[in-house]
């Protein structure tokens, strides 16, 4: 094993491997740092000339893209290439949750971090430290492990047969905020059993991360943190969404309720923002991971527990739904309503698992003519998400009394307010906060009403303007 790492290479451009990578790459300029993807089209994105073009949306990303690409941070399709002259591998590919076969709807499919493994064990040469970056199921490094034994023993007439280590290195970086997250961590967590090799990858983060903050287990709880701190966010985002139901129902605001017990050390303030529902990649996926993990050691009042977490959220995004069309006379055909924010959350143009999928399915479902906007989301993901072509808007007029779901994506924030009976705000991109109500009141058609499920609209202005409104959590 070398003293030091010269030269990385990370299988998967997504988001996770390229903004990782990009800040390895630029706090360590002596380390060459590959970032390689099967998926081309992906690749080119990242080496566009054009910094807007990058397959990802973080605040900060762009910049450090234009100062370490084609310094010491390469993106490209050489798969085999990359893995021969890599002192250290990260596996950054997505595993997302079965849909069939054996676990279907709770565990995780292995099948790209398999291949991936015996793409390493093929083409690796000396030895190689491998680094599990994606969020995986406990004991997944076993698998890993294994795949390269097999090779390894393969290979016992080779001369300079090669050699792995494995080491888990979650990654807990938030969408939005992936580059501070990345330059200013709250901890890094290293699981493995070799010391020199956790020292190696140590000393990388050591470059820009103090030592207190470098943390090392063995590696199944290094994989178990990963999935345990993801179910933990998880449950705080269902418990106080369930909170804000009796709120609604009872008289009290969830946003006094959270200061109120934010302010206890022991609970803390930060996570718990009601809202639409929690999405992204990992929330769901991990809970049921955990889900799946507890069923198979019959631990079930355990696996019923965290199961609960994701049926109260899949229940929480239904009540809204619901909920918007009863305000609406308990009928929303026809009707045209605003749709505010697709992504998940803000400053992302991701979609995975966004509470607006659903919420606009049923909508679509009850009818609605929907007016989609959002600032980093294109239209050719919100139509992948719902499962329907965009009409345009005056086909839509015109086929009004047709079945087809019905929904456009509109740029301009104003044009989509525009004649709507309803404005749904779903993601708190900063925009949403500063509309204008009486210039929206205007040009909306009556009885309007606005629901804002992120708590961002200040509710006097809207009520100057003479909307009717709903907010998340808001019983007063
Ligand atoms: C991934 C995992 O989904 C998640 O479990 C983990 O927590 C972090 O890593 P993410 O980076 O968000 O998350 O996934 P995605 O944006 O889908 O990127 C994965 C990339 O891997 C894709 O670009 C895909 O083309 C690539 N890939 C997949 C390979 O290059 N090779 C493969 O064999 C499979
Ligand atoms: C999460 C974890 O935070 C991160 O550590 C891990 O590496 C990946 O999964 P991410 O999904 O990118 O990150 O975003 P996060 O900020 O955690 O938000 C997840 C969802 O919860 C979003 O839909 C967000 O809107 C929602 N949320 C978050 C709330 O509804 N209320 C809150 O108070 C916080």
């Amino acid at each position: 094993m070398k003293d030091k790492i010269e030269s990385i290479c990370c299988i998967g451009a997504g988001y996770v491997g390229g903004p990782s990578m990009a800040v390895i790459a630029e706090k360590c300029p002596e380390i060459k740092v590959n970032v390689i993807d099967i998926n081309e089209k992906r690749i080119e994105r990242w080496n566009s000339n054009d910094l807007k073009e990058l397959p990802i949306y973080e605040p900060g990303l762009s910049k450090v893209i234009e100062k370490c690409r084609n310094r010491n941070l390469f993106f490209s399709t050489s798969i085999r290439e990359n893995i021969e002259n890599a002192d250290m591998i990260f596996i950054s590919v997505n595993t997302p949750t079965k849909v069939k076969g054996l676990g279907a709807g709770k565990a995780s499919d292995l099948k790209w971090v398999e291949a991936c493994a015996r793409q390493v064990a093929k083409y690796s040469k000396g030895h190689t430290i491998v680094v599990e970056k994606s969020t995986l199921p406990v004991r997944t490094a076993e698998v890993i492990k294994k795949i390269l034994s097999a090779y390894q023993s393969d290979s016992t007439e080779m001369p300079n047969k090669p050699t792995f280590d494995v080491l888990s290195n979650p990654e807990f970086l938030a969408e939005g905020s992936a580059v501070y997250d990345l330059e200013f961590p709250d901890r890094v967590l290293i699981g493995g059993e070799n010391k020199k090799a956790i020292m190696l990858l140590s000393q990388i983060y050591s470059k820009w991360i103090s030592e207190d903050k470098i943390l090392h287990t063995n590696i199944w709880s290094s994989e178990l943190a990963k999935l345990t701190a993801n179910a933990f966010l998880a449950q705080r985002i269902s418990s106080i969404n369930s909170i804000g139901a009796i709120c609604e129902a009872t008289g009290a605001d969830v946003r006094e309720v959270s200061r109120a017990i934010g302010s206890d050390k022991r609970i803390g303030s930060r996570f718990l923002d009601s809202g639409p529902g929690f999405g992204g990649s990992c929330f769901k996926k991990d809970v049921l991971n955990l889900v799946y993990l507890a069923e198979h050691f019959g631990l079930l009042e355990v696996a019923n527990f965290w199961e609960s977490v994701v049926h109260l959220n899949n229940w929480h995004k239904r009540r809204i739904s619901n909920l918007v069309v009863q305000k609406l006379f308990g009928t929303v055909s026809g009707k045209n309503i605003t749709i505010l924010g697709f992504a998940f959350k803000a400053n992302t143009n991701d979609t995975r698992e966004s509470a607006a999928i659903q919420i606009c399915s049923d909508l679509l479902e009850e009818g609605a003519r929907l007016k989609i906007h959002d600032p980093k989301v294109k239209r050719e993901q919100i139509e992948i998400c719902l499962n329907a072509p965009t009409k345009e808007l005056n086909k839509i007029d015109k086929n009004i009394h047709n079945n087809e779901l019905m929904w456009i994506k509109e740029k301009n924030l104003y044009e989509a307010i525009r004649n709507s009976d309803a404005v749904i705000i779903l993601t708190e991109w900063e925009e949403y906060s500063d509309i204008n109500w009486i210039k929206a009141s205007k040009i909306m058609r009556k009885p309007s009403w606005i629901f804002d499920s992120r708590s961002i609209v200040n509710p006097q202005k809207v009520n100057e303007a003479n909307l009717n409104f709903w907010r998340i959590g808001d019983g007063s």
